[in-house]
């Protein structure tokens, strides 16, 4: 396969460009290509005319996006657009990268693909938005929407859990929140077989199984062998800018329907902290 990654360098970008090693791949980070630049994307579509375009690239830090409504939305929706419209012209298949943050959190049950869009984030609106528009604009496009990522490749959950728990005695984790964590590895596999299927259309992608931060932090550190104690606490307890679902775990049927099953988020964890040495 022909594939073209924006946004290399992130969390999931490091293990994509891993899982596509063996393809013919052009990776761009946010040095080589800022999606808000729209003649050099169109510039670097052109030149790598790939079948495929991952676009995992986004401004992603969702409580700076509250504060920074304009650039979040220049970034993932308007920069989506520009990747998308260049998609369009070299007829290249694109897949975008969304968010369990497009709901709102208050339905019961695991979020269906076709359930209604309601954010309640700035970060969830421009992911949102952006999903409306690319659907418009590219009936084949491929919208995958995960969860919770972890990886190697720098900040996430269970590295801050880690180091705050070896150097305090008890750290507060947030226990009315559930969502899926997901392997940033496990994600890039999955995303790369979607790909080699031709997916198209809304795709839940995440580790299977669910729990609270409180859940996923006690794991961790009972996992690593650390002594300090998790302490459950309510997001009322702990105010952050930004506002979070309080249920967004999906559904995986959309996934099941390709033939890929990705695996529970314990057995993803063990892996990681593998990985990572801590095991
Ligand atoms: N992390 C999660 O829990 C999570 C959950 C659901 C969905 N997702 C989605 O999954 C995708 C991958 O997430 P991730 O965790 O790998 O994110 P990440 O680690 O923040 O990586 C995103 C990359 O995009 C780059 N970037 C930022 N602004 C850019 C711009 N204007 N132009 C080009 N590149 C830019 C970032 O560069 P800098 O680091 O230099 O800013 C970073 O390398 C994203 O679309 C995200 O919205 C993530």
């Amino acid at each position: 396969m022909r594939v073209t990654v924006f946004g290399a360098s992130g969390l999931l970008g490091q293990d994509l460009v891993q899982a596509l090693s063996g393809e013919q791949l052009t990776a761009f980070s946010v040095e080589d290509a800022d999606l808000r630049d729209s003649a050099r994307i169109a510039q670097l579509v052109r030149d790598s005319r790939p079948e495929w375009i991952i676009l995992a690239a986004a401004y992603t830090d969702v409580d700076g996006c509250e504060s920074n409504r304009d650039l979040a939305f220049a970034v993932n929706c308007e920069g989506a657009i520009h990747v998308a419209q260049e998609a369009r012209e070299t007829g290249s298949r694109l897949m975008f990268l969304s968010t369990d943050y497009v709901f709102d959190g208050t339905k019961k049950l695991p979020y269906e693909t076709g359930d209604p869009r309601n954010p309640i984030s700035v970060y969830g609106e421009t992911k949102a938005r952006a999903e409306e528009r690319l659907l418009e604009m590219l009936p084949e496009v491929c919208i995958v929407r995960t969860s919770w990522l972890f990886g190697r490749g720098g900040k996430c959950f269970p590295a801050t859990i880690l180091q705050l728990a070896q150097t305090r005695p008890e750290i507060s984790v947030v226990n009315d929140q559930r969502g899926s964590p997901t392997y940033t590895r496990d994600l890039a596999s999955a995303l790369v077989e979607l790909c080699r299927k031709q997916a198209r259309g809304i795709v839940h992608a995440t580790n299977s199984g669910d729990c609270t931060w409180y859940e996923f932090a006690k794991e961790i550190v009972a996992s690593a062998g650390l002594p300090a104690k998790v302490r459950a606490v309510t997001t009322a307890e702990y105010p952050r800018p930004a506002c979070r679902p309080a249920n967004s775990v999906l559904w995986p049927e959309s996934l099941s329907r390709y033939g890929i099953q990705m695996p529970e988020w314990r057995d993803a964890l063990r892996r990681y902290l593998t990985e990572v040495r801590v095991l």
